[in-house]
């Protein structure tokens, strides 16, 4: 079984978010079940750094105004294929913004000409390998299955990480796309006198999928569908939800090199030393009080605003706080502006660091996530792996993969955090309350719930097998 992922993101290379997470670990994951995957993403500077000694497979004269050719190399244990095509990605700044913050006028073409290359790829381009499959992730390559649909090519899956990033673009690009006319239609492209380039995917695809169950429901209503629910409901027999893993090589509280002392949950103890160096690398008074921790894109989705007007409260219940995370000004300033009003007891890192994020969950006795929506979440889940107890809103993934400490739950010994709902401050601060509580009035029941997030499984193994299963009955 030959499958070719295409994402517009791969961890360790380029990653704003838990899509990179998610396409860096499927290949392995993917790989003992006999499926062998392929990574296709566009040639950024540092893809193509790591592909510097790669072999190029195939060249094509005219990529939307420019050369390109498609490398192929050995990059962190996968078999990665990058369009190399200077003109569209040769470029500073992130995957989909320059430096000036803005997205790049040309998005549209530079992600039509990821998902043409899939598509191609899918029609035998390289000749030597031609995929059964091709999955294609969010609305950058959700733009292949379109044109599979109407040039032919292999079965296509398209999977939503997130549904309020539609890839829309006016009317006007659609010429440009290289596309047949009768993919304009409202069965396909066309998307209220635009062109979306995920609702084109998902009438196209003849999979969908969403990372996780709950969010795959979600997803049909009009609360949480952004538009698309309609559609999604229609195709509801055709969709399905895997809920993510995680990379438990990377993540793993016993070798972490970010971390001063690695544990496991017999040597729990030890996660004292980094919550040590986490107060002093945030500049926070010592102490054994509860200390939260934020891993995060500061955004609306997250609902990172609601923790933001309950922070003066946090501080008087005695806690504190530390985030590593940037995004949305007026987030970032209020954390800021918190964290001058209340030295040594709240600090924002406002950057994007990976090695932080280690020591954050290494360290922190919680991981807050009062997300408004969240198709799966992976904080929680490195949370969970590393003894930092996830407080979390009831949607989505987090809904799917935090049991919460109710009185029942506890009584079972089976909680692994907290949940709320509704996502409002009142509720989240009931959550942290009873965080608070247990964590310094029951040192024994919290000791609990850390060893059995840590027992629970939150690696690949089982969503690994969802996929190879439904590659396997899609090329029938
Ligand atoms: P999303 O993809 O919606 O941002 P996820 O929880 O799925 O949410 O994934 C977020 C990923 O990005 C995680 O790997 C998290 O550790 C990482 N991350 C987010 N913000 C930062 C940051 N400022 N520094 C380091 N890692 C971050
Ligand atoms: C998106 C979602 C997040 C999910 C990630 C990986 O960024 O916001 O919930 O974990 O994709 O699937």
């Amino acid at each position: 079984m030959k499958v070719l992922s295409v994402a517009s993101e791969v961890f360790p290379l380029v990653k704003t978010g838990g899509l990179a997470d998610v396409v860096g670990a499927l290949p392995a994951a993917l790989k003992p079940l006999g499926v062998n995957m392929r990574v296709l993403v566009p040639g950024y500077p540092a893809v193509m750094t790591a592909l510097a000694s790669g072999k190029t497979l195939h060249r094509l004269d005219d990529v939307f105004g420019g050369p390109a050719r498609i490398v192929l190399g050995d990059v962190a244990g996968m078999e990665l294929m990058a369009l190399d095509a200077p003109h569209l990605y040769d470029r500073p700044g992130n995957p989909y913004v320059g430096p000036d913050g803005k997205d790049w006028p040309d998005n549209a073409f530079r992600f039509a000409a990821l998902s043409a290359a899939a598509a191609d790829i899918g029609r035998g381009a390289l000749k030597t390998w031609i995929p059964d499959v091709l999955h294609l992730h969010d609305w950058q390559a959700a733009l292949a299955a379109v044109d599979v649909r109407h040039r032919g090519g292999p079965r296509t899956v398209v999977t939503v990480h997130n549904i309020a990033f539609q890839g829309q673009f006016p009317a006007s690009v659609f010429p440009r796309l290289g596309l047949p006319a009768a993919a304009y239609s409202i069965e396909g492209l066309e998307y209220y006198g635009n062109v979306g380039f995920l609702k084109g995917g998902l009438a196209s695809a003849d999979m969908i999928t969403t990372v996780s169950p709950t969010y795959a429901r979600e997803i049909c209503t009009p609360e949480f569908g952004m538009g698309l629910d309609g559609l999604l409901r229609a195709r509801r027999h055709n969709t399905i939800g895997i809920v993510n893993g995680i990379d438990t090589g990377v993540w793993n509280p016993g070798t972490d090199k970010a971390l001063p002392a690695t544990y496991a949950a017999t040597t729990i103890a030890r996660r004292k030393d980094n919550k040590r160096e986490l107060e002093k690398h945030f500049g926070l008074e010592g102490g054994d009080g509860i200390l939260h921790g934020v891993v995060s894109r500061l955004t609306w989705q997250k609902g990172l605003d609601i923790l933001a007007g309950l922070l003066d409260w946090l501080v008087a219940s005695g806690a504190r706080l530390a985030v590593v995370g940037t995004g949305e000004p007026g987030i970032e300033g209020a954390f800021a502006a918190a964290a001058q009003r209340h030295k040594g007891r709240i600090a924002i890192a406002a950057r994007y660091d990976e090695s932080l994020s280690h020591l954050i969950q290494g360290g922190a006795d919680t991981m807050l996530v009062p997300s408004r929506f969240e198709p799966c979440g992976l904080t929680q889940l490195y949370g969970l792996r590393y003894g930092c107890v996830p407080v979390v809103a009831r949607t989505g993934g987090l809904a799917d993969t935090v049991i919460d400490a109710n009185e029942a739950a506890l009584a079972a010994g089976v909680a692994t955090g907290f949940q709320f709902s509704p996502v409002d401050e009142p509720s989240l601060q009931n959550a942290l309350q009873r965080a608070a509580h247990l964590f310094g009035a029951a040192p024994a029941e919290w000791k609990r719930l850390q060893g059995n997030g840590m027992a629970a499984d939150v690696s690949w193994d089982r969503s690994a097998a969802h996929y190879a299963a439904l590659y396997k009955t899609m090329k029938g």
